[in-house]
């Protein structure tokens, strides 16, 4: 099963000549569309075709490319001049998450972090093309001399977090400002259940296992817990050990679980 839509995600002009001149980074891009993302759809129960359907989707909606994508790219230029990095989910970890969310269509989707809003405005797209669901944020925000001054960079001066998700999309959304360990219980009091879970918060091995274990219980069964950034510790890859279910891993820095029926 090869995915021709999220093929081309790849194939920008500028992508193919990098492939040429990086053989070994083409092998993990075949890889990745041959091999994982097959996975992930036979994971969610999802069909190629249906999968191939919302990555077009998504990559044809030109709103979305002028207010969300064309503008992170030119914050992530203005950061790399001065040897920064957005941090945010790239445009294929957003596509997934898409095609997960219009796959799935539920009705709570809980996620930790949020910074610029990339990986929220890709879930609420999907949840405004569903006409269904809630998304509900967690994000910590920076206050000068904090432990979270490190993330300052992620904002650009003077905006907050989610500046980057389009105003027509935001009657879906929650934002809680805190540590996702300080509110992410209350917040689970209010939720009768969660259908879907994305961690993007704290990368420590700590955070990504206290909030993995946290949410589990939470998650209905069939719901599905994605992170973020997944190499950075054994956080996730231990979890998939101890939590029931079907995992998959998309080019080992993102992954998911979809908890056993
Ligand atoms: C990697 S960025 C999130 C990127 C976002 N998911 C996207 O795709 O655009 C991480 C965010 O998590 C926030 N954060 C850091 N530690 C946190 C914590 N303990 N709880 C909640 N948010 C936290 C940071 O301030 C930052 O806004």
């Amino acid at each position: 099963m090869l995915s021709y839509s999220f093929l081309r995600l790849f194939t920008k002009p500028g992508k193919l000549i990098f492939g040429l001149r990086h053989p070994q980074t083409a092998l993990q891009v075949l890889k990745a569309t041959t091999t994982d993302i097959p996975r992930l759809c036979r994971a969610v129960g999802m069909g190629s075709a249906e999968f191939d359907a919302y990555v077009k989707e998504v990559r044809l909606n030109k709103d979305f490319k002028s207010h969300v994508l064309d503008r992170l790219e030119r914050f992530t230029k203005h950061l790399k001049e001065h040897g920064l990095y957005p941090g945010t989910i790239d445009e294929i970890q957003g596509t997934i998450v898409y095609a997960i969310t219009r796959f799935s269509k539920p009705e709570v989707v809980l996620e930790t972090g949020v910074a610029s809003g990339i990986s929220s405005a890709y879930i609420l797209l999907a949840m405004e093309n569903n006409n269904k669901g809630k998304l509900y944020s967690i994000d910590l925000p920076f206050e000068e001399g904090s432990e979270s001054s490190q993330w300052a960079t992620l904002l650009p001066k003077g905006e907050k977090s989610g500046w980057l998700i389009p105003q027509n999309l935001r009657h879906r959304w929650k934002l809680t400002l805190g540590k996702s360990s300080d509110t992410m219980p209350d917040l689970l009091k209010e939720l009768e259940s969660v259908d879907v879970f994305l961690h993007d918060s704290d990368h420590s091995y700590e955070n990504m296992k206290w909030e993995f274990r946290t949410i589990w219980p939470h998650l209905r069964r069939g719901g599905v817990l994605l992170s973020h950034d997944i190499e950075q510790n054994e956080a996730f890859s231990e979890f998939c050990q101890e939590a029931e279910g079907k995992s998959f891993t998309y080019k080992g820095g993102f992954g998911g679980i979809v908890k056993a029926e």
